[in-house]
């Protein structure tokens, strides 16, 4: 199977060349071979290497600075991916595109399907959801995952910013208001390589299993992290409330996707995220 991956550099993207299955052949660009706001570009990369698939893991995710940069995020994550979408339409390949529980408001307190109505809050969402718009539009048979709390040893996230935050400081916030599924995103790119093997298409939602607020996920990092001796000393962390801890977008404020359809088909739940919080801080030690 011959397969591009775009943002290969990006966390995602980094654990998708980690985990490559056997009998893959591929090809992966970063932002820096490949930008994909360049239309010309994606058309002639793509239709030089004519791949069965393209895995698109390429993103603007800077929530906060979205706020500032609506263009930016626009011709990202919506031009960029409707630029994906038409070359891989030229050469009939499918196209598997990551998305977001940002484009629900979380304001359902219950686990939200494939088939909710959207309704993003902030920029980055609007951006996401007019980027899966595009591609459902351009590639009916395009397969979307849309997923949640990535983490991964490579690249910048929540579990690290914790770890240099505790290090650094003896009490810290931490939001409790806000419940999600923190997810690894090594076991997302499994997911992705089983999606693209099964050749599935559709709509999907896919975490690690369990939910926790922002701040039991930081408790669970401190616990972790003193077991395995990356951390030396115990932070106090407080938990806060959102309107304590303003941010330029909103965040939903329950933001659990139900994973039902995805792990029937793979004939798997995806593990409790705290499991996968442990193999990722032991990775993270031996780098
Ligand atoms: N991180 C999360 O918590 C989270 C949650 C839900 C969904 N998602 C979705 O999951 C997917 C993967 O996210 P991630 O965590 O791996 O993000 P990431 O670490 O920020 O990686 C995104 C990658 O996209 C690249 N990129 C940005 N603009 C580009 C462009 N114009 N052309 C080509 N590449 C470009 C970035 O390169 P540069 O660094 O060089 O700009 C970066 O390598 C994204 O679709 C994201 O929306 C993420």
């Amino acid at each position: 199977m011959k397969i591009l991956i775009t943002g290969a550099d990006g966390q995602l993207g980094w654990e998708l060349r980690r985990v490559v299955p056997g009998g893959v052949e591929l090809t992966t660009c970063n932002s820096a071979e490949l930008d994909i706001t360049n239309g010309g570009l994606v058309d002639e990369v793509v239709s030089r290497l004519s791949p069965e698939i393209i895995i698109n893991a390429a993103a603007y995710t800077a929530v906060d600075k979205a706020e500032n940069e609506a263009e930016r995020a626009m011709a990202v994550n919506r031009d960029g991916v409707a630029h994906l979408a038409a070359a891989a339409g030229a050469v009939g390949a499918g196209v598997i595109h990551v998305s977001t529980d940002f484009v629900f408001d979380g304001c359902h307190y219950r686990p939200y399907l494939p088939e909710d109505t959207p309704h993003p809050t902030g920029i980055y969402g609007e951006s996401k959801l007019a980027g899966e718009r595009m591609l459902l539009e351009k590639c009916p048979d395009a397969a979307i995952i849309r997923t949640a709390w990535v983490y991964s040893a490579h690249g910048n996230n929540f579990v690290k910013t914790m770890l240099r935050l505790m290090a650094e400081r003896d009490e810290l916030g931490v939001v409790a208001d806000q419940i999600g599924s923190p997810t690894w995103a090594a076991g997302l790119a499994q997911a992705l390589w089983q999606l693209a093997a099964e050749k599935l298409t559709g709509i999907y939602h896919w975490t690690d299993a369990g939910v926790a607020s922002w701040y039991d996920f930081a408790c669970a990092i401190q616990e972790e992290a003193l077991r395995l001796g990356i951390l030396r000393r115990e932070a106090v962390i407080r938990p806060l409330r959102s309107e304590d801890y303003p941010t330029l977008a909103r965040r939903p404020p329950y933001s659990v996707l139900d994973k039902t359809i995805l792990w029937e088909k793979f004939g798997v739940a995806a593990p409790h995220w705290r499991l996968n919080l442990k193999k990722m801080l032991a990775e993270l030690k031996n780098v």
